[in-house]
């Protein structure tokens, strides 16, 4: 395992997601792990992520040198590079000599351990106030910019290296590159990990955790649930029943969708359980987001029991249902603040949202997984396109689509909307532009139109097409204007009760993806 030092901002992640591609499992620790703890996980390398702080500010995040003592290969970036330049003795200064952006890297020595292959004159990402303008003893610089004296540094004696820009982002064009020296060349680590080793990994880990104990697996009909399920199916066969709970806030034909498409393609024991009027009861009156996603998360636990309970009822013989499968990812682990110590942005429902006395013990097979890295397992496991390529969907559902209280007739018309949107977009063949589109009710808000030769005072429709790679960062995407057109003719003409569609033109951060 590589370790990812997350010092803060987003980097981290990117930065554990970049070592995986270069096939090297990889985990992300907290900036504020005490090293005996960091080298107890016997890393067979470490990185130091970048981060907004400078090392000159009080309470800015600092290294005990005895991490650079034990033999183990690090790599620092940024904020991490100034680190270890200023833990070992290097010279940090606080020049006021900014860059930011797309920079000209000068390599001093092509053949480096880091810069082997590659040109002497290469762009780079940077991102910094302070600059490094002295190596520690035994370093040699093998980089340097205009505005930065030492921009690379490397000891392949002791195994440490660093750069002082940010090799994870696409702008460094050669970064990957460097980043695959460090590991294969600087660390001696062997390119093996593959999806083809998660699966027999879980498979393995699954089996022996289970027995011939029984698990129940919630299917949302989204990809991760999907997924995992599908992963636990392999490993415990007839052992596991997967549950659909219809709560009535999916969008249309997608109960149709899990019940033919999911079962045809892996055979799944499949319990439909309609709760639909349940969970519109428990979200009477409520409108603060926060509340809504811990309900819902509180009902489809207790459905799940429930169902628990039938499906002993149903075979009384056999052993009991002790585990509950769940499709949660690791950047919802890492958001939900189990991860890095993060702020608790919103309370997941498949993390964060459960309730305390849950009765389950949780399998959670792609706990370790980013989305893309979800979908190639599917893949692997022959799950067809339609689910494999679907759009991430949340598990309350349009529940946290209709900004205001959930009512059946809210749904009714926000699944009309919905549908019309996914139509037109999949008609334009933007499907594989977009992360996902979120189509959202404004269920409070209403404003004057004129329909007809009448006046209309109903609600707005809110697009919120994005592009990203992972979820954790997002940007707007620019559908074409016919597209928009047709989509809010389309919604406005056909959906009883709304006379406005908008747009969303917000980046993540400062917005999330999903209205609440
Ligand atoms: P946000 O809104 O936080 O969403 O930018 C990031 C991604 O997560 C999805 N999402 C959820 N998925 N349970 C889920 O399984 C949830 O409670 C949940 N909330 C948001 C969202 O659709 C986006 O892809």
């Amino acid at each position: 395992t590589v370790l990812v030092v997350d010092f803060g901002a987003q980097y981290a992640q990117l930065i554990a997601r970049r070592v995986r591609e270069a096939r090297v499992y990889s985990e992300i620790v907290p900036g504020t792990t005490p090293v005996d703890e960091i080298l107890a996980k016997n890393p067979a390398a470490i990185i130091l992520s970048g981060g907004p702080s400078s090392v000159y500010e009080p309470g800015a995040p600092t290294m005990d040198p005895a991490l650079f003592e034990a033999g183990v290969p690090v790599f620092g970036m940024c904020y991490g590079f100034q680190l270890m330049a200023q833990t070992l003795g290097g010279q940090v200064d606080n020049t006021g000599a900014r860059e930011y952006g797309r920079t000209q890297l000068h390599v001093s020595r092509s053949g480096s351990t880091l810069y082997e292959g590659t040109p002497d004159e290469q762009p780079v990402w940077m991102s910094h106030g302070d600059a490094c303008s002295a190596a520690p003893e035994g370093f040699e610089v093998t980089a340097s910019t205009d505005v930065v004296p030492v921009a690379a540094f490397e000891n392949d004696e002791k195994k440490l290296y660093g750069v002082q820009y940010h090799p994870e982002v696409m702008h460094s064009t050669f970064g990957q590159q460097i980043l695959e020296h460090f590991l294969y060349r600087g660390a001696g680590i062997r390119p093996t990990w593959t999806t083809g080793n998660v699966i027999d990994e879980q498979v393995a880990s699954i089996r022996e955790m289970v027995g011939n104990k029984r698990a129940i697996c919630g299917l949302s009909g989204g990809v991760d649930s999907a997924v995992a399920a599908a992963l636990v199916q392999k490993a415990i066969g007839k052992q596991l029943t997967c549950v659909y709970v219809d709560h009535g806030l999916m969008r249309k034909g997608e109960t149709e969708q899990v019940e033919k498409d999911f079962v045809a393609a892996t055979g799944v024991e499949l319990k439909v359980v309609d709760a639909e009027e349940r969970f519109l009861n428990a979200l009477k009156g409520v409108s603060d987001p926060e509340e809504k996603r811990k309900i819902i998360g509180r009902e489809f636990i207790r459905v799940f029991e429930q169902a628990q309970a039938e499906i002993v009822a149903e075979a009384p013989g056999d052993q009991p249902v002790e585990f509950l499968v769940q499709g949660t990812l690791y950047p919802d682990v890492v958001e939900s603040g189990g991860g890095t110590g993060t702020a608790n942005i919103k309370s997941h429902h498949n993390v964060g949202g459960l309730p305390e006395d849950l009765e389950f013990k949780l399998i959670e097979p792609l706990r370790q997984l980013f989305k893309d890295e979800v979908r190639m397992v599917g893949q692997e496991l022959g799950l067809p396109e339609e689910i494999v390529q679907r759009q991430p969907f949340p598990g309350p559902g349009l529940g946290i689509r209709i900004v205001g209280e959930v009512t059946k007739e809210r749904l009714d018309l926000l699944r009309e909307a919905d549908a019309i949107a996914r139509e037109e977009l999949t008609a334009a063949g933007q499907d594989s532009q977009i992360w996902q589109c979120p189509v959202v009710l404004l269920a409070d808000v209403r404003s004057v139109g004129v329909q007809g030769d009448g006046r209309t005072y109903g609600h707005p429709i809110v697009l919120r097409p994005v592009s990203s790679e992972d979820a954790m960062t997002a940007d707007w995407s620019r559908l074409p204007y016919e597209v928009l057109e047709k989509i809010s003719t389309r919604i406005t003409n056909e959906v009883r009760d709304v006379n406005r569609v908008v747009l969303d033109v917000t980046s993540k951060p400062p917005g999330t993806i999903e209205w609440e």
